[in-house]
């Protein structure tokens, strides 16, 4: 028997990367899931390889960043399934990008409308079903920018800690009611949010991100997955208001050390200094 056997799961994100690991993670062990994405193709892609293996899901086109599409969502999973169990608040971009003096307010608003108030939605609209369901497990994306900013990844990483700080206060208002509110914190995962914009593609990004970390290998998407489905099985039943680092030991700092010579590790990550002179004022 699996370990998700007869719950209903929400997954936004979910045609691409840890998402979509995670939809297909969470049918093979008993779930229906409904995959959410702007990516209709490749969502629809996601839900025919869960039914070819026998498993149960259906895709439900969505923005994240509209409040209706989201309330859409969760009515389809109701509708489609009778029963809420399970939210994974996945979906997200990279955002703005660069120096503080190169982002608009536009391109900061919509970092945080697809990465935090899109969480906040998600975890608004999963109470009422999940309360008729007598519990639920909530889950979000967020990552190590949130506990550690990234240079360059202002925007990321404060909409990253925002989702931290979310997940801990919606704990303690939903602990009653028996729904559970955790974040996942992961490190560097070879998924195309991260090679997508690199000239060598998915095979430079595991390769330099192979050395980002203590534990000598990228991350995968079925890293993710694997943590989202204890978080969403009843073997989590007294876990709620965490924030569950996934990052094969990167946020445990230092990791640079280990780095062959002349490596500064992904540039998403640090601005690579080591060729400049020390300065003083
Ligand atoms: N890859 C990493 O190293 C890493 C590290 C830490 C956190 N994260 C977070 O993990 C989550 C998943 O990212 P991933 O790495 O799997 O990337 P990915 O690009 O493979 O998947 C992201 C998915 O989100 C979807 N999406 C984007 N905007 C959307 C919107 N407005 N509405 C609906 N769907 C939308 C995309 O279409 C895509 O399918 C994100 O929240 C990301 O910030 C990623």
């Amino acid at each position: 028997m699996g370990k998700l056997e007869g719950k209903v799961a929400v997954i936004t994100g979910a045609a691409s990367g840890m998402g979509r690991a995670t939809a297909i993670r969470f049918a093979r062990e008993g779930a229906a899931v409904v995959v959410a994405d702007l990516n209709s193709q490749a969502g629809e892609e996601t839900v025919a390889e869960i039914a070819a293996a026998g498993g149960r899901a259906v895709f439900q086109h969505t923005d994240v960043s509209s409040d209706s599409a989201l309330k859409a969502l969760f009515d389809r999973a109701v509708s489609e399934y009778g029963r809420l169990d399970i939210t994974f608040n996945n979906a997200g971009i990279g955002g703005a990008t660069g120096k503080l003096t190169d982002i608009s307010s536009e391109d900061w608003d919509k970092t945080f409308v697809i990465l935090t108030r899109a969480v906040f939605l998600g975890i608004k609209y999963s109470i009422e079903p999940m309360r008729k369901a007598g519990g639920g497990s909530i889950i979000s994306t967020a990552s190590v920018a949130g506990l550690r900013p990234a240079a360059g990844l202002h925007a990321y990483s404060a909409a990253k800690a925002a989702v931290i700080s979310l997940t801990q206060s919606a704990a303690i208002e939903l602990g009653h009611d028996f729904i559970r509110v955790n974040c996942i914190c992961p490190g560097g995962v070879v998924t195309p949010l991260v090679y997508r914009g690199m000239r060598g593609g998915e095979e430079e990004a595991r390769r330099n991100m192979a050395r980002a970390q203590p534990i000598p290998r990228a991350g995968r998407p079925e890293d993710i997955a694997a943590m989202a489905t204890f978080l969403a099985s009843d073997e989590a039943e007294w876990i709620t208001g965490a924030a569950m680092v996934v990052d094969g030991g990167m946020n445990t700092g230092n990791a640079r050390l280990n780095f062959a010579p002349g490596f500064s590790g992904p540039s998403f990550l640090r601005p690579d200094r080591s060729n400049e002179p020390p300065r003083t004022r």
